[in-house]
């Protein structure tokens, strides 16, 4: 894959293989993310207002550690921006982070959402939760451990157990109750799918509208991509055709999972680096991003966008994410072992 290279101030777009781009970063803060360059530029372009410094981001989609490794000593990245809990800690594990104690992000994102060991710190926030029908089901609480009732026999829809979204949610579980508990809630939830898992979070809600099934788990996110989709006005209908049930765990919260940023490890502009990431948890910061993809912001007291807000209330769940990530290979080996990606048995 050839990565997009946009470089701020120039307003150049270009693109070249991923070793050429190495030399040519030559902004005041270089990025290496996983997020879309759609997402973040609202973002960079404040930063640049804001302090004069210059950003220049590469897009890499795949295989962004294997990236910074070969990179080593000379690697050009300075801040990286990713998401989900498996991702930042696949950074983390990969070594290409190094800790950064910082009052002002450590004062603005709360310890539940950024690593012990200070390497990775969350910067907005998705909730993990159930899409219902509007038609077929009632408003009722449901939690996370009720999935696996027969009521909901053929009901349920999902992507595959093994993406990422899916894993960090078992591990949560696995957090919770123990590994006996989770192989048996993980039986029961794949016996009551409708079909083997496929596709991903927005063809669920799809499949909602078709009435293949009535819930689905999905991220929060996707219901405002869908509601506002006008490229894809499809979605607009998939959206109607279901609402947002905040899940809990049984005497705990929602799942949430986070987008990230972590210090890279040789990161060639660090003071510029660390401007950047105090920025990203300001509150003008944290309101461009969490609007521009219907996320929640991480720092307590921004307000939630309206789309957002309309999900209704969202108790996120007061495990820490480091805590999910130690519980993530043994997630996945569980998903395995139920063979959950091969859909209901009985
Ligand atoms: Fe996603």
């Amino acid at each position: 894959m050839t990565p997009t290279f946009l470089r701020r101030g120039a307003l150049a777009l270009v693109t070249m293989s991923a070793l050429a781009s190495t030399s040519a970063m030559a902004a005041d803060v270089n990025i290496y993310s996983s997020r879309q360059p759609a997402l973040i530029q609202p973002l960079l372009d404040a930063f640049t207002k804001e302090t004069g410094l210059t950003t220049a981001t590469i897009f890499i989609e795949k295989g962004l550690e294997e990236r910074v490794k070969a990179e080593g000593a000379n690697s050009p990245a300075d801040v990286i921006l990713t998401v989900d809990i498996g991702r930042l800690d696949a950074a983390k594990q990969a070594g290409i982070l190094q800790p950064l104690s910082d009052e002002i992000v450590e004062r603005d994102i709360p310890a539940t959402f950024r690593d012990k060991e200070k390497d990775w710190f969350g910067v907005t926030a998705r909730a993990r939760v159930v899409y219902a029908s509007t038609d077929r089901v009632g408003a009722d609480g449901i939690t996370y451990e009720s999935l696996a009732d027969p009521k909901w026999k053929g009901k349920i829809c999902i992507r595959s157990g093994q993406h990422q979204y899916n894993v960090a949610l078992v591990a949560a579980f696995l957090a919770h109750h123990g590994e006996e508990k989770t192989k048996t809630w993980l039986t029961g939830l794949r016996d009551n799918l409708a079909t083997a898992p496929e596709g991903g979070d927005r063809d669920q809600a799809r499949n909602i509208a078709s009435g293949q099934c009535d819930i689905a788990i999905g991220n929060t996110y996707y219901v405002g991509l869908m509601q506002t989709n006008e490229k894809e006005p499809e979605q607009k209908e998939w959206a109607k055709a279901i609402k947002v049930v905040m899940p809990t765990f049984e005497g705990g919260g929602t799942h949430v999972n986070i987008s990230g940023m972590g210090l890279a490890k040789n990161a060639p502009n660090r003071d510029n680096a660390v401007k950047l990431m105090e920025f990203l948890t300001t509150d003008e910061a944290q309101r461009i991003y969490s609007e521009i993809n219907y996320e929640y912001p991480l720092k307590p007291g921004v307000e939630t966008s309206a789309v957002v807000k309309a999900f209704g209330e969202l108790k996120p769940d007061t495990l820490s994410l480091d805590e999910i990530a130690a519980n993530r290979a043994k997630a996945s080996a569980l998903i395995d072992e139920v063979r959950f990606d091969e859909g209901p048995k009985s």
